[in-house]
């Protein structure tokens, strides 16, 4: 069989891994981005940025790949045109979507022959509705079909997320166009749904809304724990044996960050106030207690400091989340801006991250290669990313080269027994939702 000719436009971490997995499956992909340097980076062979895999599947796949900034070749050599560009919060929270509307004038002014248009980017629910109503003219020459294949990867995972779905969602007009896009998706065995645009959309939304929703109730009833002298560890265990709860998404911490969960809540709640005259008002509590999060952190830290001014702080880790370089949302950012403007001086390292948060950050913080060099006369250190490794430290080593003893885990990395060992040594232990400090 020949193999599916497929165009990406937009080669951030959803269409680039889309497309070197597309090419996996043995698909010929051209991927397009506007971003000359991330083309000329990946003309070469090389990944634009850091995510487990992708360098082996760029390598494996360099025949079924090719990468260019001309819209036009991808238009051209493609049936099928993956949107993945991004839509970014506006001022209001609501999904900016001009990249979007670019790419499909785009497409409107060079299709000449048939086209299924996947889009990938998360938008509001009625965009492909909106794009339908555009398109008509294509649309009725049988020239243009618009799906909507909304993607669940999780970055540092999305290799393995794209390979082994959970599920495939393929919204449609009807599912005979649906099944152009099911297709490319036949090797995979878990449930392809076909359904409607709107449904498609709406479940992408409802997906990442209830996982921030998960982790903002975690943390809710952290904060409890903590007034109350109970363990959210123990407690999340426990309340996760329930099978209709499940254990996933409840850990507690600083909340979430990256690029996509704080974006979709927010165009969520924007959508409902100001498209549907709908109030929202769990999604907007989730909002809130993620905000607020590292301040309360941050609070209980000041009752054992004291006083901000003049400490030095030992952060380990920067990026949203571990097994990536991906500095959007971080809330080790919260923390940092925090942290220096009550007269604080931070030293920090991540084992991925060093260079991105570097360029945001500039001089503001010093930022180190060496996990060590963030102990060296600090008055605290404060795990803000749960990198495994942090867990294989030589925490003596690190004890030895602090001013104070206080080890703040803001991602609740330890457990009862780690905490004990870290006790022992003669720290001062500081979780989220823990209260168990030996030393209190
Ligand atoms: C998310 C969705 O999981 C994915 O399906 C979607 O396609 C894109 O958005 P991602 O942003 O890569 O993926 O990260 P995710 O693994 O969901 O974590 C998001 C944030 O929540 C991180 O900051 C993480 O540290 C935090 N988190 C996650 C918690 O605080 N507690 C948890 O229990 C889980």
């Amino acid at each position: 069989m020949k193999p599916n000719k497929i165009g990406i436009i937009g080669c951030g971490y959803v269409g680039l891994i889309t497309g070197v997995c597309l090419a996996d499956l043995g698909n010929q992909v051209i991927c397009h981005d506007i971003d000359q340097e991330k083309i000329r980076i990946l003309q070469q062979g090389s990944p634009p940025f850091y995510e487990k895999g992708l360098q082996d599947f760029l390598k494996r796949n360099q025949d079924r790949l090719t990468f260019t900034t001309s819209i036009d070749q991808v238009i051209q050599d493609s049936d099928y045109l993956f949107i993945s560009v991004g839509s970014p919060s506006t001022k209001t929270g609501a999904a900016d979507t001009r990249a979007f509307n670019q790419v499909i004038d785009q497409i409107q002014k060079r299709v000449t022959n048939p086209k299924v248009i996947v889009i990938k980017s998360t938008l509001p629910v009625g965009t492909a509705q909106r794009i339908k109503q555009q398109l008509k003219g294509l649309i009725d020459q049988g020239l243009i079909d618009v799906i909507s294949n909304p993607e669940f990867l999780r970055e540092g995972n999305s290799i393995y997320d794209f390979m082994n779905p959970d599920r495939i969602v393929i919204g449609a007009e009807s599912n005979q166009q649906a099944k152009k896009a099911a297709r490319l998706y036949d090797s995979f065995t878990c449930p392809i749904l076909l359904v409607s645009n709107e449904d498609a959309e709406l479940i992408k939304y409802a997906s990442n809304n209830f996982l921030a929703t998960k982790i903002s109730f975690i943390n809710e009833i952290a904060n409890i724990c903590q007034q109350v002298g109970a363990d959210i560890l123990q407690v999340a265990y426990g309340i996760g044996l329930d099978h209709r709860i499940g254990h996933h998404f409840l850990q507690a911490g600083l909340g979430f960050g990256g690029p996509c969960l704080n974006k979709d809540l927010q165009a969520m709640i924007s959508f409902s106030k100001n498209q549907i005259n709908y109030d929202p008002h769990l999604l907007e509590a989730v909002l809130k207690i993620n905000d607020l999060q590292p301040g309360r952190l941050l609070h209980q830290i000041k009752k054992l400091l004291k006083d901000f001014k003049g400490q030095r702080f030992g952060l380990l880790g920067l990026s949203f989340k571990p097994g990536t370089s991906d500095m959007r949302n971080a809330p080790s950012l919260n923390l940092i801006s925090a942290l220096l403007q009550e007269g604080a001086e931070i030293i920090a390292y991540d084992p991925k991250a060093n260079l991105e948060a570097g360029n945001i950050l500039k001089n503001q913080i010093q930022i180190v290669d060496d996990p060590y060099l963030v102990s060296e006369n600090t008055s605290a250190i404060l795990i803000a990313t749960e990198w495994p490794e942090f867990c294989k430290l030589d925490y003596q080593k690190i004890f030895n080269n602090m001013k104070e003893p206080l080890l703040i885990d803001g991602r609740n990395i330890f457990d009862k027994d780690d905490i004990e060992k870290l006790e022992q040594i003669g720290f001062q232990y500081l979780g989220v939702g823990r209260n168990i400090s030996l030393n209190d």
